[in-house]
């Protein structure tokens, strides 16, 4: 009988296979729902600062132009906290309540003071850990990369210095150099990075020429740049990696073990289907087979077996380019 026990930001979970951030991690029955179909441990829809502030605005009004330090800039990023966000800490503190897997919680904020906060609050509703999503669309045309990263690795060290509970960071795939960015986040230190996010799509209506946002799920077509980019950082940090988009399959799910995460993250497959019940068993079946028919007794057996080891020889995943060598002409 294959052990699909893992460790996963500290927490131990029954199997690698975690429910991802998303509409369906933001309720008690749903969240309840995934726990009876199998996942080891789930993420919890993640609250954005836009929507505490909207909640706020009339009490952020008040306070606005009346001090600038930045003592008061907390207690300005607190105040809502009171409102809209209270119905999130309580949710969490209900989650915890009934579901016995372990639950992250999950905050998307731009402000140094929000993500401080926030993640004060989360941890005394009792998260199990919090994940920072990280993104926030850099649109202001003096703010070269560099001061872009510098701002959010402030962020994420103050949270850190705030918090005592595992820390994990969810990253996008728009980095020149995700590498480096990932070691600095490991110097923090973070427990672990999410590689990656998949954002809201922004489609155009020719028609009504007007923009429209709408909601795409994956396939497993997406897997292959979480494959790289997992393989590539694995050996060059200690916090951990979960793979996130494109895992719909127990093949997928090796794929990602394989290269080194110590997770797989799925939500499109869960939010697609009619029986998360019968998806996540599929998932688990499929590994555990595959455990089966290579002998591997436990996940930590084959874990990182395909991670990239020497990145100057220009194979593997460090191979980005269709030179003759890798099309076999
Ligand atoms: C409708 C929808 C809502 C999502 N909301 C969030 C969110 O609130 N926070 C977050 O970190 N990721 C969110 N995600 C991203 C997913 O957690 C996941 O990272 C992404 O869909 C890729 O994984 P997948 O291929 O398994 O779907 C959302 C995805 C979808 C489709």
């Amino acid at each position: 009988m294959e052990n699909l026990a893992v460790t996963y930001l500290g927490l131990k979970l029954k199997n690698p296979l975690v429910a991802s951030s998303g509409p369906l991690t933001s309720e008690v029955g749903s969240v309840l729902t995934l726990e009876d179909a199998g996942v080891g441990a789930v993420v919890l829809r993640s609250i954005f600062e836009e929507q505490i502030k909207s909640d706020g605005s009339g009490a952020y009004r008040d306070l606005e132009g009346s001090a600038s330090n930045f003592a008061f800039e907390y207690l300005r990023a607190d105040l809502p906290m009171q409102l809209m966000a209270e119905k999130y800490l309580d949710r969490i503190v209900d989650i915890k309540a009934r579901v016995g897997i372990p639950v992250i919680a999950s905050c998307n904020c731009i402000e140094k003071a929000q993500w401080v906060a926030f993640a004060k609050k989360i941890e005394q509703a009792g998260a199990d850990a919090l994940e920072l999503n990280l993104y926030h669309m850099p649109v202001d045309v003096n703010e070269s990369a560099a001061l872009v990263e510098q701002r959010r690795l402030d962020a994420i060290r103050a949270v850190r210095e705030t918090v005592k509970i595992p820390v994990a960071v969810k990253l996008s795939h728009h980095y020149t150099s995700l590498l480096s960015f990932a070691r600095q986040l490991d110097l923090v230190p973070v427990n672990g990075i999410v590689l990656f996010n998949r954002f809201l799509q922004t489609d155009v209506n020719i028609e009504a020429e007007s923009t429209y946002y709408k909601t795409e799920f994956t396939s497993s077509n997406v897997l292959h740049s979480q494959l790289r980019w997992t393989a590539i950082v694995r050996d060059f940090i200690r916090a951990d990696i979960a793979l996130s988009g494109g895992i719909h399959t127990g093949e997928d799910l090796v794929k990602a073990l394989l290269v080194g995460a110590n997770v797989g993250y799925a939500y499109s497959c869960l939010a697609k289907s009619a029986d998360p019940k019968e998806t996540v068993a599929a998932i688990l079946n499929g590994l555990t087979a595959w455990m089966d028919r290579k002998g591997y007794g436990d996940i930590a057996a084959f874990r990182g077996k395909l991670r990239e080891t020497n990145l100057k020889d220009g194979k593997g995943f460090e191979r980005m380019q269709y030179v003759a060598a890798a099309m076999n002409v």
